[in-house]
């Protein structure tokens, strides 16, 4: 029977384990035995792998996390940590592999393509930044969490009439922030595609404030500034007092959502699929609301023009 193997790897995102369970039903379907690799590419390199069977996955769409856990190779990331990664393949008899994660991890499954693994990447991050899928695994999730954290600190904005920094994760991208103000959850927002500077984000806030609005939300996406210099910028320039909430690791975990789970789904299958009928080096992902999938070689690159989502939202907060 051949094997197929499955790892997680970079940071978890909700639906992760969605995708595990398409990926094990799919590989059934077509007769392939799975191998579920523990944490990520160390847990490779480490021979940390085993059986993993339609019977284990069969109620984890609702979980967050993953499953078979995840890790950042240091190790992985050098030649001689992916060839041991090849050795361990071939020594359990692994034919193909499904690697689940962000931009790092897909590149990683790109090494062992070029190594002559018949590999497929899922999307599986958070961040939302990679330009060749509209939407990766987890985003909605993490998007609905930071939404329902946001509404919460807006009560008390509203209660108090007081003005909150809100910074949300992403990495480099800004896309949490910024769906989260097309969402109304939040009315200035700085992202790293288009960055405020301290005194543009005070002139946006006195400007709401001189029209009457006193809570107001300022989301910027983490990695930007100094929170604490932000904060007390503004209430000197404003002679004004500021909180600040970093939402931090609240954002990450938590059941998926029925969008996550349904798309986790449709590309774990897709993926299987793939291997299935011979390809290998590819990414699966979704375009216009379309599976498709992608050379894995070309799946790195940002979504940097967000004209269209910015032009909406200068409509939503003028
Ligand atoms: O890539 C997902 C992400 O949550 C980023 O948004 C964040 O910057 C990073 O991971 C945090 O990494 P770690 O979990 O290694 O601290």
């Amino acid at each position: 029977m051949n094997k197929l193997g499955i790892l997680t790897s970079g940071g978890d995102a909700p639906g992760m384990n969605a995708a595990i369970r398409a990926v094990v039903k799919a590989a059934n379907h077509y007769h392939l035995e799975v191998m579920g690799i523990q944490c990520g590419y160390q847990g490779l390199i480490d021979g940390k792998i085993h059986p993993l069977t339609s019977s284990e996955v069969e109620d984890i769409a609702e979980r967050g996390g993953t499953i078979l856990k995840t890790s950042r190779s240091l190790e992985f990331m050098e030649e001689t940590g992916r060839k041991k990664a090849l050795q361990v393949l071939q020594k359990f008899g692994i034919h193909s592999l499904v690697v689940i994660g962000g931009e790092g991890s897909l590149q990683g499954a790109e090494r062992l393509h070029e190594l002559g693994v018949k590999v497929v990447g899922i999307p599986g991050t958070i961040d939302n930044d990679l330009a060749y899928t509209d939407y990766s695994i987890g985003f909605d999730t993490m998007l609905n969490t930071v939404l329902d954290c946001i509404g919460k600190i807006k009560d008390t904005d509203f209660s108090h009439d007081k003005t909150t920094i809100v910074e949300v994760m992403g990495r480099y991208c800004g896309d949490l922030a910024l769906y989260s103000a097309l969402a109304g959850g939040g009315e200035i927002i700085s992202t790293p595609e288009r960055k405020l500077d301290f005194a543009t984000i005070c002139s946006k806030l006195h400007t709401r404030i001189s029209n009457g609005k006193h809570d107001n939300l300022i989301i910027v996406t983490e990695r930007m500034y100094d929170l604490q210099q932000l904060q007390q910028y503004i209430e000197e320039k404003l002679n004004l007092s500021v909180r600040t909430t970093v939402l931090g690791f609240i954002q990450r975990g938590g059941h998926p959502s029925a969008f996550d789970r349904v798309l986790a789904s449709k590309l774990g299958i897709t993926a299987v699929e793939l291997l299935v009928n011979g390809y290998s080096g590819r990414a699966v992902g979704m375009k216009e609301n379309k599976v498709i999938h992608e050379e894995l070689e070309n799946v790195n690159a940002k979504r940097t023009d967000k004209q269209d989502q910015y032009r909406l939202l200068e409509t939503l907060l003028h």
